[in-house]
């Protein structure tokens, strides 16, 4: 068989096919040469029309926007029309848009009676996963699998995840549920809900940038997940939580907690920041918020979040009054020095291991300057990237393909039974 008749033959997973090339000369199938791609390393595994990464040039565009240009000149609500319909809305779109998440921004009474049921002390990403899980049986389209019934469950999601997530962090911490507000943006009402604080124009605008960079990243593991479970045509809440879970080890979406962990309860001061790296490059840990499978070189929503996170690190260092930034007077959170931290660990890990910062080490240090709690960072970046799993969840299934790679059984074959009582 020839080089195109076998990819043909991987194609259509004609697994005889692929087995004859696979024969040696006694007629026996060798499967030793078979190339294991391990963690799907360089493997592209469909097409899409959703974002680019350029991991050479360190370049991000959602449907070829680049993600820069957006976080300048757009807002979070365009930015999730955009990543799901695939093109920039009018005026009247995005007002519809927006009204939609509004109105879909309330949560079921049983799904609140189930968040003040689960115990306490549980990451708060677990209940999101949970909580999502159980919200897909009060969805009126939980049965409905056209297009449309999809991007209605799909916006139902996106606009209840911050209210889910605000709700589940005050039951926890045993502090009055703030009801999501008519009158803010989403990103607005997401941070009032989680810290009851109305955040000034300059807050909102941070945060609003924060969820566009975590909008969507084409096929990290996350979004995998979520196109896998569609792709046996299971529902899209089944994918969402999917992703949910996949996007909680630190590995993903966890690193943005990890980070802010070990700055502030292992690192502590600007000068043990290169000892407890030294320290833990010799013990052939990992520090999380850095390396990246795609880029080899600045993750572009790092260099944005960095640049938003020394504009309020500067603001702290001027003396500014970073106390009117929320209507009550936010406490903020500069004393600790988080950014001039972050700062020496980048060069560091730069110079000594060419490894660059990805954008969970400055999500982390900017998230914290804005107050929100830490252990809401990585259900923030879910309600994020819901966007991102919503959109390719969509185009999974516009021309689906069940996902099932293979793997290579390197085990014995043939193995002789041995009873129980023989063993
Ligand atoms: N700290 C220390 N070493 C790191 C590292 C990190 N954050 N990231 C990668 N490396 C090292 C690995 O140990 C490995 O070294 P080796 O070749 O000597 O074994 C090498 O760099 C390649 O890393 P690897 O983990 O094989 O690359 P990958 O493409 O599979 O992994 C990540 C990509 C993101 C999983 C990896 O960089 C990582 O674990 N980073 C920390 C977690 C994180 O911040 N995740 C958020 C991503 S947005």
């Amino acid at each position: 068989m020839n080089y195109i008749e076998l990819r043909e033959a991987k194609l259509r997973g004609d697994t005889r096919q692929i087995a004859e090339d696979y024969k040696d000369s006694n007629g026996t199938v060798d499967y030793s040469n078979i190339e294991v791609h391990k963690g799907l390393v360089g493997v592209y595994a469909d097409e899409s029309l959703i974002s680019y990464i350029d991991g050479v040039e360190g370049r991000l565009y959602y449907r070829g926007y680049a993600v820069h240009n957006l976080v300048k000149h757009s807002t979070f609500e365009e930015v999730a029309y955009l990543l799901i319909y695939g093109e920039l809305p009018t005026k009247a779109q995005l007002q519809d848009f927006k009204d939609l998440l509004i109105k879909e921004r309330n949560i079921p009474d049983n799904i609140v009676q189930l968040l003040k049921s689960f115990p306490r002390n549980t990451t708060r990403i677990e209940l999101l996963r949970t909580a999502i899980s159980a919200l897909s049986l009060y969805d009126p389209d939980d049965y409905i699998y056209t297009e449309d019934a999809n991007i209605r469950k799909g916006l139902r999601i996106i606009a209840k995840m911050p209210t889910i997530i605000a709700f589940a962090h005050r039951i926890q911490t045993n502090q009055p549920l703030v009801e999501p507000s008519d009158e803010l943006s989403h990103s607005g009402n997401y941070y009032y809900m989680m810290t009851g604080d109305k955040p000034m124009e300059d807050f909102v605008d941070a945060f609003d940038k924060v969820l566009i960079c975590h909008g969507d990243h084409a096929l990290n593991a996350s979004t995998f997940s979520c196109r896998v479970t569609v792709s046996t045509l299971s529902d899209l809440y089944s994918g969402i939580t999917s992703a949910i879970g996949t996007l909680r080890g630190p590995l993903h979406g966890g690193a943005n907690e990890a980070v802010i962990r070990y700055l502030t309860d292992e690192v502590k001061r600007n000068d043990n920041v290169i000892p407890w790296a030294r320290n833990k490059l010799e013990r052939k840990e990992k520090i999380m918020g850095f390396g990246h499978r795609v880029y080899k070189i600045w993750d572009p929503r790092a260099i944005i979040m960095r640049d938003l996170a020394k504009k309020f690190y500067d603001a702290y260092i001027n003396g500014e009054r970073l106390d009117t930034i929320t209507e009550t007077g936010h406490d903020h959170k500069h004393d600790d020095f988080i950014f001039e931290m972050t700062e020496i660990l980048a060069d560091y890990m730069i110079k000594n291991k060419g490894l660059y910062p990805n954008v969970d080490l400055y999500s982390a240090g900017l998230l914290h300057s804005l107050g929100i709690p830490s252990a809401l960072y990585t259900p923030l970046f879910a309600a994020a990237r819901s966007v991102g799993w919503v959109a390719h969840a969509i185009e999974q299934l516009r021309n689906n393909k069940l996902i099932r790679p293979r793997l290579k059984y390197t085990g014995t074959l043939g193995k002789v039974y041995v009873g129980i009582n023989e063993r």
